[in-house]
């Protein structure tokens, strides 16, 4: 059985995000996607929050799993049996830091292997930071986030 993580912290999930779940959901017997909830000290939606979003507009994916992790993403991947991490490429800006946590995680742990995918283009100028600024200056998200979510996101800015 082939199992993949995608870890990140999805404060919120954006429709960049989805697309790549989606695809990587065909790629694999299992996808659990992984939310840190220990990154940013300061994330708009709690890691649960975070949790249920995800689970509420991956539901069509039957093998997708959502799950939160704290500490290194090596032994979040060990412990969900999985041997891949998923990522998504957006733009050369994303490539160096990606670059490097690959082979970073690659020397904590040579078993596993980083697969990129690129964003599909509609999408790569999306990123969760930007989706909270335009929700800020109450911007309209249609198209940016799953549209289950945007509510949600706008409550925060009430
Ligand atoms: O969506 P993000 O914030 O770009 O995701 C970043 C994430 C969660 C993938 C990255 O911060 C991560 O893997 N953190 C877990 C800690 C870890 O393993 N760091 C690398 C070795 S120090």
């Amino acid at each position: 059985m082939r199992i993949a993580v995608y870890p990140g912290s999805f404060d919120p999930i954006t429709n960049g995000h989805l697309d790549i779940i989606e695809r990587a959901s065909r790629l694999y017997d299992r996808l659990v996607v992984g939310v840190l909830s220990n990154g940013n000290k300061n994330p708009l939606f709690s890691a649960e929050e975070r949790v249920e979003m995800i689970r509420r507009v991956t539901v069509h994916l039957n093998n997708v799993e959502v799950d939160t992790f704290t500490g290194l993403l090596v032994d979040f991947a060990k412990s969900k049996n999985a041997t891949v991490i998923v990522k998504g490429l957006r733009t050369v800006a994303d490539f160096e830091y990606e670059f490097q946590m690959a082979l970073l995680n690659k020397a904590l742990n040579p078993e596993y292997e980083t697969m990129f995918m690129m964003t599909n283009t509609k999408y790569s100028y999306i990123s969760s930071s930007m989706v909270k600024e335009l929700a800020g200056f109450r911007g309209n998200l249609t198209g940016l986030v799953p549209s289950e979510i945007i509510g949600q996101i706008k409550e925060k800015y009430e």
